[in-house]
Order: C-alpha cells, then sequence, then structure tokens
C-alpha cells in the first residue's frame, strides 16, 4: 500500500481523513508545490522547499517545521513508496475550523498533506512540439504566490482542452504574462524574451533552471513583458514547467512557429536541461 504524508506521519493511502472545514478545501486557503522526481531523487528540492516559505509567508501562513525537516521528510515519502520516475504534490493549508472568512481566532495547526505519482516524461512533446491558444488572464493579481486558488487556471486549461490543445497561454489586454500551468518564452534572432518575475506570473523553478541554461549557452535573455503580436512573431515559442520541463510550442491558434517544428535554440535548451537532470539520475 503506498503511503501519504498527513503532518509528520507516513500513513496508508485508504487512512488518509480530512475535515470538511479544512480552509483549503472551503477557501482555496492554502498553498503547494509539484516536486519532479527522476530515479528516486528529487530535482531542485531547495528551490521548491524555499519557494513554498515564500509562499506561506505572503498568505501568513506560519509552516511548524523546518526546511531541512521537510526536505527530509519528503525523500522519506519517496523512499516509502519506492517512487522511481514521477512527482511529489505537496500541499499546506491554514487548517481546520469552522467555516468563516477570517483567519480563526483560536490559530489552528496547519495541514500538510504529500503524496507521490509515477508519470512517464512527455518525450514525444519534447519531441514534436504542442499547439496552444490564448485566452485572457482572469487570474487575481498574486501569480507570484503558489496558492491553491486554481479556478482562473483551471478554466484556461480548460479551453485549451477543448480547443484541442495543450496549453493555454494567458494574457492581460496585450501582454502575454504565462501558461495556466507553465511559464512561457519566445526567442527573436537568438535572445530569449519571458515575463519578468512580478505579481503576474509564478517564478517557475523550471523557469530558474532554464535561466541558467541561458547564461551557461551564452543566450541573452530579455525579460520584458512582451504583446501577444510580437510573441506570435517570434521564431521559437516554448513553455517550461516541473511536469512539462521545456516543451516547444508549434502553433499558437492559427499561427504557426517555426514552420511547424521546434527550434535550434529551444533544443540547445532543452540539451542543457537534460544535463543537469541526467546529473541528479
Ligand atoms: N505548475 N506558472 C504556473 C501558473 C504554474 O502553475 C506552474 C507550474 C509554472 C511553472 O512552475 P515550475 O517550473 O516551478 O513547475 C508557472 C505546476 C507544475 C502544477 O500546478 O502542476
Amino acid at each position: 500500500m503506498e503511503k501519504m504524508l498527513l503532518n509528520n506521519d507516513l500513513i496508508d493511502n485508504d487512512q488518509m481523513k480530512l475535515s470538511i472545514n479544512d480552509r483549503g478545501y472551503q477557501f482555496g486557503d492554502g498553498i503547494y508545490e509539484v516536486i519532479k522526481v527522476y530515479n528516486g531523487n528529487l530535482f531542485t528540492p531547495t528551490e521548491h522547499i524555499d519557494r513554498l516559505y515564500r509562499s506561506a509567508d505572503a498568505i501568513r501562513l506560519v509552516i511548524p517545521y523546518t526546511k531541512d525537516v521537510l526536505h527530509k521528510t519528503l525523500y522519506d515519502l519517496v523512499e516509502e513508496n519506492e517512487l522511481v520516475d514521477g512527482h511529489i504534490y505537496l500541499q499546506i493549508t491554514r487548517g481546520v475550523s469552522p467555516r468563516n472568512h477570517a483567519f480563526p481566532i483560536e490559530p489552528t495547526e496547519p495541514v500538510l498533506i504529500a503524496y507521490t505519482q509515477t508519470a512517464e516524461r512527455p518525450v514525444n512533446n519534447h519531441r514534436n512540439g504542442v499547439s496552444a491558444i490564448l485566452v485572457e488572464d482572469i487570474r487575481w493579481l498574486r501569480c507570484d504566490i503558489k496558492s491553491l486558488n486554481l479556478l482562473g487556471n483551471v478554466l484556461a486549461k480548460q479551453k485549451a482542452h477543448e480547443a484541442n490543445c495543450y496549453e493555454a497561454i494567458q494574457h492581460r489586454g496585450e501582454i502575454v504574462t504565462e501558461g495556466s500551468s507553465s511559464n512561457i518564452y519566445g526567442i527573436k534572432n537568438g535572445v530569449l524574451y519571458t515575463h519578468p518575475t512580478n505579481q503576474y506570473i509564478l517564478n517557475g523553478i523550471t523557469r530558474q533552471v532554464v535561466m541558467k541554461c541561458c547564461q551557461e549557452l551564452g543566450i541573452q535573455v530579455v525579460e520584458e513583458p512582451m504583446t501577444k503580436e510580437e510573441l506570435l512573431q517570434m521564431d521559437e515559442v516554448f513553455l517550461s514547467s516541473t511536469t512539462s520541463e521545456i516543451t516547444p510550442i508549434i502553433k499558437i491558434d492559427d499561427s504557426i512557429i517555426n514552420s511547424g517544428k521546434p527550434g535550434d535554440f529551444t533544443r540547445k535548451i532543452q540539451q542543457a536541461f537534460e544535463e543537469k537532470v541526467q546529473q541528479v539520475m
């Protein structure tokens, strides 16, 4: 029987019980992370744990464990479940209290749950690229927090699926922000363009790795907002996330990017990323 983490305890999956008064369930009052596991090893765990604590701070939630304890507990979970390739899902809510919007007067214990999921790497997408649509970004103004409130993202992704596309690229007015569950990049004349890290996007951990890869490859990076029109004029477009890694985008709405083929710069960045994955394998 696979185990799940409930606060400090590893319990059998079928023993997991959560309260309907959990504020995560009623308000989305919590935060989460998705951490990739390659060959039983966590990829960029420190970066994910740091971001989790930053998200917690931003919603005034105090995580009752040190980063080191949490790190070790996540390794224990992976080991216990003998996870080889896949990811960890982890969330922490503000805890259990009768429904009332304001924080509970009596401080609650945050509720942490985590589980592992086996998943194959999406190598076909990496090789061939995917299609995307443009959708208006209707989310709140703190997209930098990895909050459990994902309704805007969910509605965007559903539109993409209904259009037989892999991702919805969101824009606020003319400005492209990010995907429904990924960061978005364009390459023009060998220069990489992507939205700056502010309240309009999540500072992706994979994005941070992409920035490092570009630095190592000598690819110039411009972190400035780009318009929808500019995105469609790019030589190459790709997305990044923990589970999608680096996935070329070859079509956006009716516009074909780079004759429908992943571009050379995207390939170079994929290769540099792969070398970092191989280091933990
Ligand atoms: N999503 N932007 C949004 C809105 C995201 O939801 C994600 C990740 C990213 C990329 O972040 P990272 O590189 O740290 O995974 C950007 C995760 C994977 C998810 O919700 O499943």
